[in-house]
């Protein structure tokens, strides 16, 4: 991506901000759901929710969850009866939790793969569906996730993409006093990380978002883009669609 605020201008190389998002995640990974609910007062719960009514999806479909983390996505997403999930993510000690969640509830067509959305280790054209919250963001190289995730959907397959948004005035002002005061303060008590509920905030505010991610999507081939402000536009559902 070209955004002279991008993080990829922060970080010396693409290899060393993936380095660094995955040292971190893998430190908060045992409070990281715990956080998770807390901080956004349950609601994630709801957008992936919202996410996956969207998709509309019908059962049988072959799904990636993409930047999985603890795989709340993907077990919302079992329950709609695809064939299969891929769980992909390069943090470790995420996976480990997320296969912790889903041997507890006996889901078994649940498969998982460390590896970057920037060189997924599958086949092109083999999946319906594609799942990634909040994790483009994360991404060291934003366009080349996106063009991979293209890559690995079939013709009509479809990409979900929820991520983090600012809300407009007079909302935005109170917002942003939790995200960056409270949300830091509460996210380094619990998970005992100097930075990575500082990170959250700073990544979001550089982030392209509305127009401008759906602009970065086409640019990666997909079209028909929906976009969906939800909860004061706090986060915003993104749906594109592959040809
Ligand atoms: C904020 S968490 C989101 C996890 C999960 N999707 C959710 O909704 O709770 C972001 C996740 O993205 C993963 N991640 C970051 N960059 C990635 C990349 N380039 N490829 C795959 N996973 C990545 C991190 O390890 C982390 O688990």
């Amino acid at each position: 991506m070209t955004d002279k605020n991008s993080l990829q201008n922060v970080f010396v190389e693409k290899k060393a901000k993936q380095n660094y998002v995955r040292e971190m995640f893998d430190a908060i990974a045992y409070r990281y759901d715990f956080l998770n609910h807390l901080l956004s007062f349950g609601l994630d719960f709801y957008w992936r929710w919202f996410a996956i009514r969207k998709l509309d999806l019908k059962g049988g479909e072959k799904i990636i969850d993409t930047a999985c983390g603890t795989g709340d996505f993907s077990i919302m997403a079992s329950k709609r009866n695809p064939s299969m999930i891929f769980g992909v993510d390069v943090s470790l000690n995420m996976l480990k939790i997320f296969r912790q969640k889903a041997m507890k509830k006996g889901i078994k067509k649940i498969h998982l793969v460390c590896a970057s959305a920037e060189n997924l280790p599958f086949k092109s054209e083999v999946f319906d569906v594609c799942l990634v919250a909040f994790g483009v963001r994360n991404f060291s190289d934003l366009e080349t996730g996106l063009r991979e995730i293209h890559r690995v959907l079939k013709n009509g397959g479809k990409i979900a993409v929820l991520e983090f948004s600012m809300p407009k005035q007079p909302f935005k002002l109170f917002y942003l006093f939790y995200f960056r005061r409270i949300l830091p303060f509460i996210g380094k008590l619990f998970s005992k990380h100097e930075n990575a509920y500082t990170y959250l905030p700073e990544s979001v505010l550089r982030f392209p978002e509305g127009e401008e991610f759906a602009k970065i999507l086409n640019n990666c081939g997909f079209k028909r883009i929906e976009i969906h402000r939800l909860t004061f536009g706090i986060v915003t559902l993104y749906i594109g669609v592959k040809n």
